[in-house]
Formats: structure tokens, C-alpha cells, sequence
């Protein structure tokens, strides 16, 4: 089945959570490769002709997309689910339209611009419009191509983008976008001269991107610093790289455990990649053991509320907001959280509202009084991130909380029910008989 065909049927036939709540969670899990740095290496492997191979790569719809979307670049590609690696065959010649059916699924379809540009000339990419979380508008990458000295136009809902040679440029980002770093990145590898990339985005995914394009042999300096200068080169040559773990994943494993005061291992992971999170966790009351793959996160008691302020990379992750809340509606005390990514990310509050948190939210900040305990309700996801949040506010919840359109969470966290189980919550996936469709 086609991964659309697999999307149709995610939505043809929606499924749900049912999860009982008062279990800890106790136990080991493992992370696998960061959805965000993934689909972006796929990407990337557009910009070399030839066989790359990615490892770590975690089972879930989004990675069916982008393979289906270079299929039609016309690449092949292999998913070996066991090895967990996709293999892509990148021909000499490539077609360079990314159509709308699979960008409007998944927005990181954006990624193909920069490569497709910088190998093929020309880049037709659907414009992905909006989600739950905000407007997400692509000024600062197309703004960042014509300083390269592409043409770019707006056309029948396409971004058309045009260079017979790239010329590198000084760009100066308005703001550390993860995704204009990563396309302007692509684009400048194979570029003529010198980029410089200021205020740049410093995630470890893009450390990860750097290190996949600097073993194809692209030469970039400063990854992880706000400021990367590429000297343009010839030719790129395929690789094997492995894909850097999901620091999101991890983390909302570390809230989860501290939330149902449990005992959690996380392995595969990178504590460095998490450093403010984990400091919020021991703030909020919990130990955390770093360990030789990950870390350990243990919770004897109640949380304490704790404030958290949402920046790029190192601060806050925008992408644990949903699991901040979720913790300070159960904590003892008031607690603000402010969010400095999205202008719409709060818009899921009052979904867990529904399961009795208070939560008062004007513009950026919100203030969540805790509550000793949360009242079970049937509650929908908007997006991937918030999804995870309202099932783990399901597991510290009195009664059954029914999660539906749980094909956003299957977007981003690999078996979240059955890891979910061996950590020893009571979670139910099941067919939603009342679907409530998008
Ligand atoms: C990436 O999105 C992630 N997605 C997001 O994770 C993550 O929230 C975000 O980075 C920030 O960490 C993927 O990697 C696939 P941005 P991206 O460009 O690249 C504004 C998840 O749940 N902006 O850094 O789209 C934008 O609207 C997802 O896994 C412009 O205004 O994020 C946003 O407010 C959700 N103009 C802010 O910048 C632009 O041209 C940050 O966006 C580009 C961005």
C-alpha cells in the first residue's frame, strides 16, 4: 500500500486511545532517530547522485511520505523496517516538482526546495500552508534563495523556484527558522563562492544535516553556532549516515514519568540535547541520572509547578510545550508557561481543559494553577505534539480518556501505545466508531 494509500486509510478508518489512568510508568524505553533531523537527510540525499543510506530511522507516516515524494523525483527508495535504514538510489536526472497531495500531508516536504534547486535548476514545491500551531510562512527561505540568485514566484499554489548557477551570499535570518536553515543550507552546498548563514538555527538536527552534507563532502563551518559559512563545491558524493536521536521523543518520555511519579530509563538518547528540560524536571521535584545512553528519571512525589519559556534551540523546545502543561495541571502551585515560536500553539488548552486542568492563556503566556488530579473525558488531537500531551494527561487522570485522531501522534512517536504499555500504562488503540474527521 502506497504511504498515501497508507494516509487515506489512516483517516478512512481513524482509530483512538482509551487510557485508564493511574498507572506509573516504570521501565526502559528506547528513542530511535529524530523525525525532525530524518526527513530532512532524506532531503538532502537528493543532492548527490548515487546510493545513501540512512540508519535509525523510526517507523512512522511522515517517513512514507517523503519516501513516496522522492519516489516521484524519480529516486528509489528501499525502508528496511528491521534494520531500520532507507536506502535511496538518486538518479543523475530528476524531475523537480513536489506535488500537493503529499506536501499538504507534511509540511517538512518544504526540505526538497533547497536540493532540488541546487542539483536540477528548478524547484516546484506546493505551498503547504498553515497548521494547528500556527501560520508557518516561508519568507525567510525564499527571501534567502534570491539573495542566492534565484528567481522565485508564487504560482498556482507552487513555490517555482529558478537558478541556472546559485551564488553564494551573506543571508541574515529575521529569525533562527529550523527549516529556512536547512533548506538554504541545501541549497548553498553546491553553490558558487562563499554563504554565510546569520542567525542561524543551532538544533541538533542541524548539527545532524551538517554532518551528513560535510561526509558527502560539503565544506561548512560553525553547525551548532548561529553563524555557518559554506564554501560552495563541484560535486557531492552519496554516504551511510545515522540519523541523531529524537530529542522531543526522549523528552516527552522524561515528562511522562515525572508526571505519573514514575521511574523511567530512556536509552539511545542525548542528555545534552535536553539540558533545560531535564534542569525543569529536577526543578519540578524528579532525579535525573544521566547514564552512558541516555538518561534515568525518577518522580517519588507530587510535581512541583515550574515556569517554562519556550526559545530555539538551547532553550525550551516549543515541542514539549503540550507536555509542560500537561505537567503543571497536575503539579502543586501556579505555574506561567510562555510560548516564542508559535503564534497559535496554546489553541489545544482547551482540550485539557475538557479533563478539568485550569489553564487561563493570554496571547503568549499561560498561567496553570495545579490540581491534585485530572477528571477523564473524551478529548481530540489537533496536532502531533499536543496529541501526546492529552494521552499523557489521560495516564494521571481519575476514569478513561478517549484520545481520538491519534494519526497525528503516529506522525511523530514510533509505538507510543505499545511503549507506552511496557512502561506499564493501561492503553487501549482501537477503531474510532465516531470519527470526527479533519
Ligand atoms: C521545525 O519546523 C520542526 N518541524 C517543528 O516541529 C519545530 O516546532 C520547529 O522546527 C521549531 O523547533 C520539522 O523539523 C519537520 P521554523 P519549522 O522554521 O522548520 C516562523 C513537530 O511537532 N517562520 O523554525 O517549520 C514560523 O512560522 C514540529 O515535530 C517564518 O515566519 O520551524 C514559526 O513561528 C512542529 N517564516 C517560527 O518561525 C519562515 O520562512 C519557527 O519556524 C520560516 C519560519
Amino acid at each position: 500500500m502506497s504511504p498515501v494509500e497508507t494516509a487515506n486509510a489512516a483517516l478512512a478508518h481513524p482509530q483512538r486511545f482509551r487510557v485508564s489512568g493511574g498507572a506509573r510508568l516504570v521501565g526502559e524505553v528506547r528513542v530511535t532517530g529524530a523525525k525532525n533531523s530524518v526527513l530532512k537527510l532524506m532531503a538532502a540525499a537528493l543532492l548527490a547522485p548515487g546510493t545513501t543510506s540512512i540508519g535509525e530511522v523510526p517507523e512512522i507516516l511522515d517517513v512514507a511520505i517523503m519516501s513516496e515524494l522522492l519516489r516521484r523525483l524519480g529516486c528509489d527508495v528501499e525502508r528496511d523496517a528491521a534494520a531500520s535504514t532507507v536506502t535511496i538510489n538518486v538518479p543523475e536526472q530528476l524531475h523537480h516538482r513536489a506535488d500537493y497531495d503529499l506536501v499538504r500531508r507534511m509540511r517538512a516536504s518544504i526540505a526538497v526546495l533547497g536540493p532540488l534547486l541546487a542539483r536540477t535548476g528548478e524547484a516546484d514545491v506546493a505551498l503547504p500552508g498553515g497548521d494547528a500551531i500556527g501560520s508557518r510562512p516561508l519568507d525567510f527561505h525564499v527571501a534567502g534563495l534570491l539573495k542566492l540568485g534565484a528567481t522565485v514566484e508564487n504560482e498556482h499554489g507552487f513555490i517555482v523556484a529558478k537558478a541556472k548557477q546559485l551564488t553564494g551570499a551573506t543571508i541574515w535570518l529575521d529569525f533562527p527558522s529550523v527549516g529556512a536553515t536547512e533548506n538554504l543550507l541545501m541549497a548553498s552546498v553546491l553553490a558558487d563562492g562563499r554563504t554565510e548563514i546569520d542567525n542561524a538555527a543551532r538544533e541538533p538536527e542541524i548539527v545532524d544535516l551538517c554532518t551528513m552534507l560535510t561526509l558527502m563532502g560539503a565544506e561548512i563551518e560553525g553547525a551548532g553556532s548561529s553563524t555557518l559559512v559554506v564554501h560552495g563545491v563541484d560535486r557531492l558524493q552519496p554516504v551511510n549516515h545515522v540519523t541523531v536521536s529524537d530529542r522531543i521523543v526522549a523528552g516527552t518520555w522524561a515528562m511522562a514519568a515525572t508526571m505519573t511519579q514514575g521511574d523511567v530509563t530512556v536509552h539511545n538518547a542525548n542528555a545534552g540535547h535536553l539540558e533545560i528540560a531535564l534542569d525543569k524536571l529536577v526543578t519540578a521535584g524528579a532525579t535525573v541520572d544521566r547514564t552512558a545512553d541516555g538518561f534515568r528519571v525518577i518522580m517519588d512525589r507530587r510535581p512541583t509547578a515550574v515556569d517554562a519559556v519556550t526559545l530555539p534551540f538551547p532553550g525550551f523546545p516549543t515541542d514539549l510545550l503540550p507536555m509542560a502543561l500537561a505537567l503543571n495541571a497536575v503539579a502543586s502551585g501556579t505555574a506561567m508557561v510562555t510560548e516564542n515560536v508559535y503564534e497559535s500553539r496554546f489553541s489545544f488548552v482547551n482540550e485539557l481543559s475538557r479533563l478539568g486542568a485550569d489553564i487561563r492563556t493570554d496571547g503568549h503566556h499561560a498561567i496553570v494553577r495545579g490540581r491534585p488530579q485530572l477528571s477523564s473525558a473524551p478529548v481530540t488531537t489537533p496536532d502531533i505534539r499536543a496529541g501526546a500531551g492529552l494521552v499523557i494527561a489521560g495516564l494521571v487522570a481519575d476514569g478513561e480518556t478517549v484520545v481520538t485522531k491519534i494519526h497525528h501522534i503516529d506522525r511523530g512517536y514510533p509505538a507510543f501505545d505499545e511503549q507506552l504499555r511496557t512502561l506499564g500504562a493501561d492503553i487501549v488503540r482501537e477503531d474510532d466508531d465516531q470519527p470526527q474527521f479533519d
